[in-house]
Order: structure tokens, then sequence, then C-alpha cells
């Protein structure tokens, strides 16, 4: 049977912190381009950062913090559902239920859990069970597409394995989610050449002003080529961003490296220029929202109410299916 529905995308951001071009490009900058041809509803993924952050003032100005960065970039609050996870119980009580399907050797080939097991002893639950609270945020609201960068893969495939699972036993309840990965570059190069992460400290924030930019481009490392030696575009970090940033220049910045003749400090040059005109626009909406606390609360409450309300309904089934209604 076909339908003309709307294919439903549910995607998130935990709210840890300002987001960085990585995030943007990799994930945020999706949930925009795709708002209008989706069903979409975007999360603040409140619950998920609380598996690494333990401050709650913190946690409560990256919340509404965050809210603002979507608006900043264009999420529009009349077509998307924008809502926080703690805000729709559901999320973690058919985490629950999936827990008692899953098992801890699965689990435990999760690379975020073994990324985090290697670096640290006292690894917390949550941290452990992220990938099913994760596969409840998306099976939920029958999600058909999930946008994400690279390294939040593994968690999509884990969504699609714990709804085939729940329908093997239960019967056909929950639609299998995809992932979508911006296809031009799928993982952003940080300052020092490794993935751009929050964790290591080589971020470029989004909505960095012109000051930093200019920092962080002039501090990013490259070999010692000189000038007129031809250099390798695929491999420098430079290069790599001027794939996001110098889309109209690109093919001639190429051809100046692999034949010599354009120096790293020339080529920051450029970059730094192109990032600010494709950036400033963003910084100045983001620098005109008020951080009026009061919108920010309001547009959650509306989403949360429709996102509530779909979560609700899927739940009785879900319990139906198991047997938790009498
Ligand atoms: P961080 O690693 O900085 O803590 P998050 O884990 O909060 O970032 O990621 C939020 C979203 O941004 C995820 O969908 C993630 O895949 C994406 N993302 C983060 N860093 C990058 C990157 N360097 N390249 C592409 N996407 C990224
Ligand atoms: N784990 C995601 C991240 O670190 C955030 C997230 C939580 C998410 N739940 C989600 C993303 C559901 C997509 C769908 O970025």
């Amino acid at each position: 049977m076909t339908s003309n529905r709307k294919k439903i995308l549910l995607s998130g951001v935990k709210p840890t912190g300002r987001p960085h071009i990585g995030n943007y490009f990799g994930a945020m900058k999706q949930f925009v381009d795709m708002q209008e041809d989706y069903d979409t509803l975007i999360m603040v993924a409140d619950l998920h950062a609380l598996t690494t952050v333990h401050d709650p003032s913190a946690l409560r100005a990256d919340i509404l913090d965050l809210v603002f960065d979507y608006l900043a970039i264009g999420l529009d609050p009349s077509k998307v559902t924008l809502f926080r996870q703690s805000d729709v119980p559901a999320h973690t009580e058919l985490a629950w239920i999936f827990n008692c399907l899953t098992t801890m050797p699965y689990l435990m080939r999760a690379h975020a859990y073994k990324d985090a097991a290697a670096k640290n002893k006292e690894i917390n639950v949550g941290t452990f069970d992220y990938p099913m609270l994760m596969a409840a945020d998306i099976l939920l609201y029958d999600t058909d597409i999930v946008p994400v960068g690279q390294d939040q893969k593994q968690h999509v495939e884990y969504a699609r394995d714990t709804a085939e699972k729940f329908n093997r036993i239960f019967g056909e309840t929950f639609r299998r989610p995809e992932e979508y990965l911006m296809s031009e570059v799928e993982t952003i190069t940080g300052i020092d050449g490794r993935k751009m992460s929050k964790s290591y400290n080589n971020t470029i924030p989004l909505f960095a002003g012109e000051d930093d930019i200019r920092q962080a481009v002039m501090k990013i490392v490259t070999d010692s080529k000189e000038t007129t030696e031809p250099k390798d575009p695929n491999t420098d970090a430079v290069f790599a961003l001027h794939k996001l940033f110098s889309t109209d220049d690109l093919a001639d910045i190429r051809k100046r490296y692999e034949q010599g003749g354009l120096g790293y400090k020339e080529s920051k040059e450029i970059l730094i220029e192109n990032m600010n005109k494709y950036l400033a626009p963003l910084r100045e909406k983001r620098a005109d929202i008020t951080n009026d606390a009061t919108t920010a609360i309001q547009i959650l409450k509306n989403g949360a109410e429709v996102a509530g309300d779909r979560a609700r309904l899927k739940m009785m089934t879900v319990k139906e299916r198991v047997g938790l209604t009498l």
C-alpha cells in the first residue's frame, strides 16, 4: 500500500555547551534543510546530557541556549515539533522495556561505550544504556529518518536492531529507522586534524566572532610544505574546511593545492574570509534573539504537548503488545 503521508524525521542534540561547526554541518544543518519535507521532531536531549553533566545550573542554561541555537540556525517551531526529551516520560518508560529485551554483551559492543570504558573506570549505567534511551527516542514516533553525524550512526543501527527484536517477539510494532548522513564530508575535522569534538578542545564554535575564527584558523595544524610545493588537499585540515565554506572557489583552491603556489598562510586567509561570510548571518541572528527564557519555555511546552500526545498513543500499543494492559 502506498500512502502520501509525510515521512517522519527525528533527531536531537545534547545540551552540553556551545555548538561547533562539526555539530552544525554534521547534524543541525540537516534539521533545517529537511524541516519542510518531513514531519519533523527535534529534541533537546537533556536526559542524555545527564550521563556527563552533573551541574544543575549549567544544564539549565544549556537547555535554554540550545533552544535559541535551534532558532538561530533557522528551525521554525511553527513547522517543527521542538521539544525536550525529559518533558515526555514515555522516553524513559520505553527505554526500560527495551532494557528488558537487550543484552549486556550487545551493549558492550557499542563504540561509545568501548571508548568510554577505555578511558574511564567508573562508567555510569546511563552511559552504558545510552543506546536504549536513544532507541526509545527514535522508535516512539515511528521515525523514518534520523539525520546525525557519523559518530551516531551506530546508535541508529542499535535502534533498528531493537525495533526488529521487539517486532520479532511481540509482533510488528515499530518502524525501522534509517540514519541520514551529510554526504560530502561525513566527519568535520578540528583544528588539530582530529575529529572536531567538545571533548578534544579543538572546535570552532558555530557562533564564534571574527577574532575567534581568525585565532582558531591560524592554529590549524598543517605540514611544513613551502608555498611553491604541491600539497595534498585530501589530507589537509584547512582544505577540509574549505570544502564546507569555500564552495564557490573550491575547484580553484584544489588546483592551486595540487599544482603548488598556494601557501597555507594564504589558504587560511581565504578560509577566514569565507567562514566569516558564511557564519556572520548566523551569528547576527543568534545575537538578535533576546535570550528570553519565557519564549524558550513556551516553545518547549508547546512541543511537549504535541510530542507527548504522539508518544502516549504509541505507548498504549506497546503496553498492549507486551502485556502491561489488563
Ligand atoms: P561533541 O563530540 O562535540 O560532544 P556531540 O556528541 O554533542 O558533539 O554531537 C552532536 C551531533 O553533532 C551528533 O549528531 C554528532 O554526530 C554531530 N557531530 C559532532 N561532531 C561532529 C563532527 N566533527 N563531524 C560531524 N558531525 C559531528
Ligand atoms: N546521541 C545524540 C548525540 O550525541 C543525541 C541524541 C539523543 C539523538 N537522542 C537522539 C540523536 C535521537 C538522534 C536521535 O548527538
